[in-house]
């Protein structure tokens, strides 16, 4: 079903009221818009040059040893082109076994010069075009994929629901205290590795149901890293230590956090739709929802961990939602699902709206703390027109496109020149870029990921070729 049905602001903004979305607001004036997306932020000691980010985007192309590959550099030269100051470089493991696919990138010793070589080639690409790179913020984001890990999932706890949608036994068993124990070592060792390339921002990624994810949420765990708030962010709090105790202030220190986990959702057989697999209250796991509805939010455990992180050091937060495996329509509100995935359960704009009244109410309780929001590519074209309304409303510092980057790494170029999107560029939420992501019937383990209809000349013969192996497979089952 389409949903995306507005041709102009003005029946998009007739579209939010009918629907009642109203946290999303929509400035108008071209002008308010480029003052808005033009405004520096204060990040630490780095003031970027504008508030428009690039959220940090796997294309699943690194090489098998964990090196960036062709489509790699090609990626971030478009992005370090594009004009956005905030370039949020990619999920990259700290850990061999905490790779979510084979192409995943991963930050070691013997590869730790490829990684300076494509944080140069953003700093001067940009440089290229704008003159200047001092205002131009690149957090690296760390991360340890926990339940998706490949080959081997490393699980933080036993969440039934999440077992049952991805077929695991109940009592599949937890990564351990003492392997927890040993997680800082892993998370210093690639923070070292990659200032040595050069990234002056850190990302802890505590997000989208990945392993520091996940253990936000384990409160049925026992021991030292389960159960009290306190023993659930006690990784995070000593990885921090770490990374203040070896860089000082010499980085940024950021982190990307889902702050609402929700509950896994399967598809209808009938009506094609997600629902929510049942589950029972008090619902006893998972970070950020309801004990009594966990179907919605409750921040009062976010907000504890957002000012404990902030006395940790945390100097930026980009705030996100959901789990890509369990309930996408929460993370990133699409038009059409990937193959074999459900159709949204609700109009995506109640899921844009969702994510600006999270993080406006997470921005508007820790003014001081610079936040990046997300969740805007479905509205398109109107994205900026959002972006600048929550930033002029200080609902957030930074305007942030994930799937948008990919079919159009120049935005930020655009809203400078011209306050406007072009519509034959922008994505329209598609989702063939998580398809691919899913594809794994390829001689490395793993198909590239980018956007087959609006970067055609290189991954549409990739999605060809995808989609032939995806079909034969079907068949076959
Ligand atoms: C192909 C693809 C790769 C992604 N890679 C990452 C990643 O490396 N790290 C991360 O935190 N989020 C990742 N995301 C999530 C996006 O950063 C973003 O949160 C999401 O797409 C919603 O924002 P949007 O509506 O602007 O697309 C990825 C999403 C897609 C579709
Ligand atoms: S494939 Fe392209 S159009 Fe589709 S969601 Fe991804 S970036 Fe957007």
């Amino acid at each position: 079903m389409k949903n995306f049905t507005y041709r102009t602001l003005t029946e998009l903004r007739r579209g939010v009221e009918k629907l009642g979305a109203r946290h999303v607001r929509l400035e108008s004036d071209v002008v308010k818009v480029q003052e808005a997306l033009g405004r520096p932020v204060q990040v630490g000691t780095v003031r970027t040059g504008n508030s428009m980010a690039i959220h940090p985007m796997e294309g699943c192309d690194g090489r098998l040893d964990g090196a960036p590959d062709e489509l790699t550099y090609r990626r971030y030269e478009r992005f370090g082109r594009g004009g956005a100051k905030l370039i949020w470089f990619e999920a990259t493991a700290v850990v061999q076994e905490g790779r979510a696919n084979t192409r995943q990138l991963w930050i070691t010793r013997e590869n730790v010069g490829d990684f300076a070589r494509i944080h140069d080639l953003i700093l001067r690409t940009h440089r290229e075009e704008y003159g200047r790179d001092d205002d131009v913020l690149i957090p690296i984001q760390l991360t340890h994929s926990g339940r998706y890990s490949v080959p081997k999932r490393i699980i933080a706890y036993n969440n039934p629901l999440i077992a049952r949608k991805f077929n695991m036994p109940d009592d599949y068993p937890a990564i351990t205290d003492d392997e927890l124990d040993r997680l800082p070592d892993a998370f210093l060792e690639g923070a070292k590795l990659a200032y040595a390339a050069g990234f002056r921002a850190l990302d802890l990624k505590v997000t989208h149901g990945y392993l520091l994810s996940e253990l936000l949420g384990a409160k049925t765990r026992p021991g030292r890293y389960g159960g009290s708030l306190e023993n659930r962010t006690r990784v995070i709090k000593e990885i921090f230590d770490r990374w203040k105790a070896e860089f000082g202030s010499r980085v940024t220190y950021c982190s990307r956090m889902s702050v609402f986990d929700g509950v896994p959702y399967v598809t209808d057989p009938e009506t094609k739709r997600g629902v929510p697999l049942p589950f029972g209250t008090p619902y006893p796991h998972g970070y950020g929802v309801s004990p009594e509805n966990p179907l919605e939010d409750d921040l009062s455990e976010p907000k504890q961990v957002i000012a404990m992180m902030k006395e940790w050091g945390l100097q930026l937060l980009n705030v996100s939602l959901g789990c890509p495996y369990y309930n996408p329509h929460i993370g990133r509100p699409f038009e059409k699902p990937d193959e074999g995935n459900y159709e949204p359960p609700e109009h995506p704009l109640f899921g844009v709206d969702r994510h600006f009244r999270i993080a406006g109410e997470l921005q508007n309780t820790f003014p001081d703390l610079p936040m990046v929001g997300t969740g805007y590519s479905w509205l398109q074209r109107f994205s900026i027109n959002a972006g600048a309304a929550n930033i002029a409303d200080g609902n957030i510092r930074f305007f942030g496109l994930g799937r948008n980057v990919l079919s159009y790494p120049d935005y930020a170029r655009d809203v400078m020149r011209h306050g406007e999107l072009e519509e034959l560029r922008v994505c329209k939420t598609l989702t063939y870029c998580t398809f691919l992501m899913r594809q794994k019937d390829h001689p490395l383990g793993q198909f590239p990921s980018g956007c087959p209809p609006f970067d055609k000349l290189v991954y549409g013969p990739i999605m060809k070729e995808a989609r032939e192996t995806y079909r034969k497979a079907s068949k076959k089952e």
